[in-house]
């Protein structure tokens, strides 16, 4: 039997936690599949094709100066194979530029019973294999995400026990394969659910997939915890009872123990401003025992993808939404964001 040495891998792991949650910067999501990446692009009236995603995420990934504010990417496989047009495949690109390159390894949601309400994520079939060969193209993180929706008699049980053993199960199979995990349980936003739902909600789910991952011997400190805020349904009027920051504090501070190696935020569906207001609000609300940081898909690339579509010839004008996101974001991240210094981008916005 072939011994593997994984201490070079504990290393590398180590280095690459600290690089992805290095203040102030950020991880951009930019790992839509190819049903999701389909509906952005339809959504602002543009073609789909390989070459359109391609050159869509050559916008993003050679963006002059992004390694200012984000730290790592997370890449779709499609994306992971791709090169610049200059032929720099994409993983180089990002490690020349100080950007640390990682891949989405789910491959999607199943649905649960009779409707569709209620999700597994699929994606183990011949995983160690894949994961051993991303790390061969140079692929330093990984993520996983799995789906809870609030509503009556939601999440089930069975789906916070099934998406937790998931979870833990693909973060061991990770971390055995030298890729740092980024364990991913969103707690959807839509519904009419209100703040306190949502609290009870993050809490018990990111409470079962801890117990999961200390079950399963993942090492928590080689992990990456990646969140939904704490915030009402989008369906639901009434006022929040507290500000999205504060909740969200108390709703970690409750949760995660201190071993997790970071916390990161997704957008979920949030406004790019409201996610930036509402992650500064969390940054001023405490201080935390793990470093904490954004992991934005919509809320990093809406503008930028709406500036693009009006002229995929040019590229410029659509990176310069991205780095004022990006900016806003790393400026949120130490509770210094001001919806002052971000209404000159809204301004650029607004123009289109
Ligand atoms: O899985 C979702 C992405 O990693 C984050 O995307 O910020 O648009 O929710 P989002």
């Amino acid at each position: 039997m072939q011994i593997i040495d994984t201490s070079q891998f504990k290393l590398g792991m180590i280095d690459c936690v600290r690089g992805l949650l290095i203040r102030p910067k950020g991880i951009l999501a930019a790992d839509e599949s190819f049903p999701t990446i389909a509906k952005r692009f339809a959504s602002v009236g543009l073609p789909n094709s390989e070459e359109a995603r391609r050159r869509y995420r050559e916008m993003l990934l050679a963006t002059g100066g992004l390694d200012e504010f984000i730290s790592g990417v997370i890449m779709f496989d499609e994306t992971a194979r791709q090169a610049n047009s200059d032929g720099t495949p994409f993983i180089h690109l990002l490690e020349q530029n100080g950007i640390i390159p990682g891949i989405k390894v789910d491959a999607g949601l199943l649905p649960i019973g009779s409707s569709d309400v209620e999700n597994v994520t699929s994606g183990f079939d011949g995983l160690p294999g894949r994961l051993r060969e991303y790390v061969q193209m140079g692929l330093r993180f990984a993520k996983w995400r799995s789906t809870f929706r609030i509503g009556p008699g939601l999440p089930s049980d069975f789906v916070v026990d099934a998406n937790a053993i998931g979870l833990a199960q693909y973060a061991s199979f990770c971390q055995n394969a030298g890729l740092v995990p980024i364990v991913e349980p969103e707690v959807l936003l839509d519904g009419d659910h209100s703040l306190a739902d949502s609290k009870r909600v993050i809490i018990h789910v990111l409470t079962e997939v801890v117990r999961r991952l200390e079950q399963a011997n993942v090492r928590l400190d080689l992990t990456i915890v990646k969140t939904s805020m704490a915030t009402r349904g989008s369906t639901n009027k009434v006022e929040n009872q507290e500000s999205v920051g504060a909740a969200t504090a108390r709703v970690l501070s409750e949760t995660l123990p201190p071993a997790i190696g970071g916390v990161v935020f997704l957008s979920g569906g949030m406004s790019e401003l409201e996610a930036t207001r509402n992650f500064n609000e969390f940054s001023q609300s405490g201080s935390y025992p793990w470093p904490v940081s954004f992991s934005f898909g919509r809320a990093l690339q809406n503008s930028a993808l709406k500036r693009w579509a009006t002229d995929p010839s040019r590229f410029e004008e659509a990176r310069t939404e991205l780095l004022h996101r990006a900016r806003m974001n790393s400026l949120a991240r130490v509770g210094d964001w001001s919806p002052e210094e971000d209404s000159a981008g809204e301004g650029r916005t607004r123009k289109f």
